[in-house]
Formats: C-alpha cells, structure tokens, sequence
C-alpha cells in the first residue's frame, strides 16, 4: 500500500540563519520531495485558500494573528481516496512554534483514526515546538510515530539523516539495530545508503527475527557463525563478523583455533584467506602474534593422543581405527588419527565439545559431506550438544549460509 505524503511549505521569503532570503521551493517541500523519492508514495501539497503573504514580516504577522485567533484558514485542494492510505508523513514548517493553521484546517478535515502519522518539521530553532501536542490534541486517534525535525538552512545536506529516518519508519526493526549495535558498536553500515531495503529485510531476519526466537547465547553463536563462514568461503562477511565475534568474548586463541582446525576439513587451499584475515584483525587490535602455544602433543605421542581423542569423542569402537581398514587405505586412516585428531583436536583453546561444534559447521556449510556431518552428529550429542541445541546452531546460521545447505544438514540431524 502506497503511503501519503502531505505538507505544507511556504516558498518566498523566509527568514534563514538570521537572515530574511528569498526560497524558489519551501524547506519543508525540499524534504517531501525527498522522501517521495525514497518510497513508493502519493504526495500532496496543502494549499490555502489564500496565499500566506510573500514578505517575510507580512506573513509572519498574519501567521501569528491566525493562531491568536485560533482561525481555520480555507485549503483549495482534496485528497482523494484519503482513506485508502495508512501511513502518512505529514510535513509543516515550524510557526509561532506549532504548526500552520491551514495545517489544522488540513488536520481537521479527515478521519485520522487509527492511521500511522509521521511528523516532519522545519524550523529554524524551536524543532517541533509544542506542534506534536497540537496533533495529539487534532487527531487523538492517531498513531503518532517518532518525527523528523530538521532546521530549514540545513535541508539540502540532511539527506542521510532523512533516509535514517525513513528507514526507521518503513520497518528497521528496533530490536535489530539494538543488536546490531552491540555486534558493530557505533558502526553504520554504508548498505543503508546503497541497499536501504535489502539490508534492513536481512538484519530484520538476522538480528531480530532469529535471535529473538530462542535463547542461544551470543558467545556459541558466533564461534559458530566463524566456522560456518569459513565453511562457507564467506571471506568479506567472515572479515566484518569477526569484530562482532570480539565484541562478544570469542578470545583471538579460539578465532585461530577455529581457522586451524578448519584446514583438516576445507584444505589450505581454502583456509588461507581466514587465516591471514584472522592475523589482519588481531593485529588490528594490538595483539601481537604468534599466540601463545597450545599443543599438547608432539612427534612421539600423537598417534597414541590422536587415537585417544578419537575414543573420548566416537566412542570405544573407535580403538585402533587407524590400523583398520584395507592395506592401500590404511596410511589415510592413520593421517586421520594422527594428523587430524592427534595434531588439532588436542590442542588446547578449545574443549571437544567446541571443537566438534565447529566440525559440525563446517561440513554444513560446506555441503556435499554428509557422510561425514552424520558421524559427527553422533559425536556431537555424546559430547552433549543435543539434537535441539544442533537445530538452533543452525537455524542461527541460515542468513550466513543460506537455507539449502541449512536443511540438508537439519535432515541428518533428524535422522541422527
Ligand atoms: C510565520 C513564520 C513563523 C515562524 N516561527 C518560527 C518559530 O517559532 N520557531 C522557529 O524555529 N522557526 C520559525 N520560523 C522559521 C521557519 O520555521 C523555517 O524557516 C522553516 O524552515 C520554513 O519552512 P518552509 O520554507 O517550508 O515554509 C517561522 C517562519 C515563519 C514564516
């Protein structure tokens, strides 16, 4: 449904930083005409009757007895259909610090009940006055939302701050900025400029919507969301969600833990970008590298640890997995141990439990492995992370990795 953008603008002379100067369009019209860009919209200009006086002085002299009077000067226009509309931005220059009496004459002559009003002003000191008062007092049936004031020199370089708010009231979700916040501290993305209707449909989804739907806490939810963007190969986001990461206590030993282990399940070949990414941020942020040491085994006993691991993991059937298996693939198994299990998953920085998590992550988001993401399902829920706390891994994870791979790994979850 289009929304109605109705104002009233005075062009002519009109008094800016303290000097009276002559205005081929009103201030309050620059910013209609604005908005009208920015949404679908029908736009309508309250015109009075009577012509308000083209000298500054006259008009305001005019405009003060009018409100004195409490006079209700004639409009010469209708909207049509004004009942089909819901949501309209009502726009007026700040006088005698309320709104233009042709404005209340405008106010008084439709049935606002239960439409959504956004008020915008342009003023050159007093913001909205006691005019929001004033509309309560007009229209009480109204749904009055959070308004726009703007001083009427600064209309022409105001545009972001219009948009902002436009956005706000076309459904940028209170809730997602807030989280939004807390991920990227006093960060704005510069989609809000380029992608204003995307992004706020993805971060209503991502920062709103799925948060909000279960109680998974912020620190597993972005070990996760690492490991699904390396899984992934979602470099760029990978890059912006590890500052958000930090922000929520994933320590630089687990970012780097996480990219490590990536390699045994996506290959160097695809982990390298993460691990210098990695390396980037953690310089950016003063840490100076190499991270203290974390592993736990050496050339003598990893096998021995490797197996070990495997064991605590999969479980006692586990013993001696790599001497089974035949003779010409036994050498792969026994990398498998020694290698995979005996070289990253006993490194200390993260416990199984993490680690088989992150495993999890990657076989989803990399897809094509669901052999593998079946095994370590089972491994998984012996190590505590149930079937349900899965399933809020991954719904958790859609806007990263998108729904196909999300509900293939959801099957073998179901099926586990
Ligand atoms: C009759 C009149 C009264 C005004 N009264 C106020 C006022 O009380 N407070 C204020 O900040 N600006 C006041 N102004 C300045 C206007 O609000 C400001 O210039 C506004 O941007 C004009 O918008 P327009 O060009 O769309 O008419 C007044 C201007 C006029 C013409």
């Amino acid at each position: 449904m289009k929304s109605l953008i109705v104002y009233f603008s005075h062009r002519h002379e009109n008094y800016v930083n303290g000097n009276i100067v002559e205005l081929e369009k009103g201030n309050t019209q620059v910013i209609a005409n604005q908005i009208h860009e920015m949404i679908e919209s029908n736009i309508f200009e309250i015109e009075p009757l009577h012509e308000y006086p083209v000298h500054y002085h006259d008009c305001t002299e005019l405009a003060k007895k009018e409100l004195e009077t409490q006079a209700r000067p004639k409009v010469k226009n209708i909207i049509p259909h004004f009942e089909h509309y819901q949501k309209i931005y009502l726009g007026f220059p700040n006088w005698w610090s309320t709104m233009p009496m042709c404005v209340w004459t405008f106010l008084e002559s439709y049935d606002f009940d239960g439409k959504d009003i956004y008020p915008f002003v342009t003023h050159e000191g007093s913001g909205f006055g006691k005019s929001i008062q004033d509309l309560k007092m007009l229209i009480p049936y109204a749904n009055i939302h959070q308004g726009l004031a703007i001083y009427g020199h600064q209309v022409q370089d105001s545009f972001k701050q219009i948009q902002k708010w436009v956005g706000d009231s076309n459904g940028n979700n209170k809730k997602a900025k807030q989280y939004h916040n807390k991920m990227f501290p006093g960060y704005e993305s510069k989609l809000l400029e380029t992608d204003p209707e995307f992004i706020t449909l993805f971060d209503n989804f991502a920062f709103d919507e799925i948060i909000n739907h279960d109680d998974l806490d912020d620190y597993t939810r972005h070990i996760a969301i690492l490991a699904m963007l390396i899984g992934c190969q979602g470099i760029d986001e990978y890059k912006a969600m590890l500052k958000a990461a930090y922000q929520f206590q994933v320590t630089p030993v687990e970012m780097k833990e996480i990219v490590y282990q990536a390699t045994a399940y996506l290959g160097i070949g695809r982990v390298f970008p993460f691990l210098h990414a990695t390396n980037e941020f953690l310089v950016s942020q003063g840490i100076s590298l190499p991270l203290e040491k974390q592993a736990q085994t050496n050339r003598e006993n990893r096998l021995e640890k490797g197996n070990q691991a495997q064991i605590d993991i999969f479980g006692p059937a586990m013993d001696g997995y790599y001497k089974s298996g035949e003779a010409e693939i036994q050498h792969i198994r026994y990398w498998l141990t020694d290698h995979c299990f005996g070289d990253y998953y006993t490194r200390n920085g993260l416990d199984y439990r993490h680690r088989e998590l992150i495993t999890f992550c990657f076989l989803t988001a990399q897809g094509g492995c669901e052999a593998q993401l079946s095994s370590h399902i089972q491994a998984n829920i012996r190590l505590g992370n149930d079937k349900s706390f899965l399933i809020q891994v991954l719904s958790h994870c859609i806007p990263f990795i998108g729904f196909p791979r999300t509900l293939n790994a959801l099957k073998c979850v179901q099926k586990a």
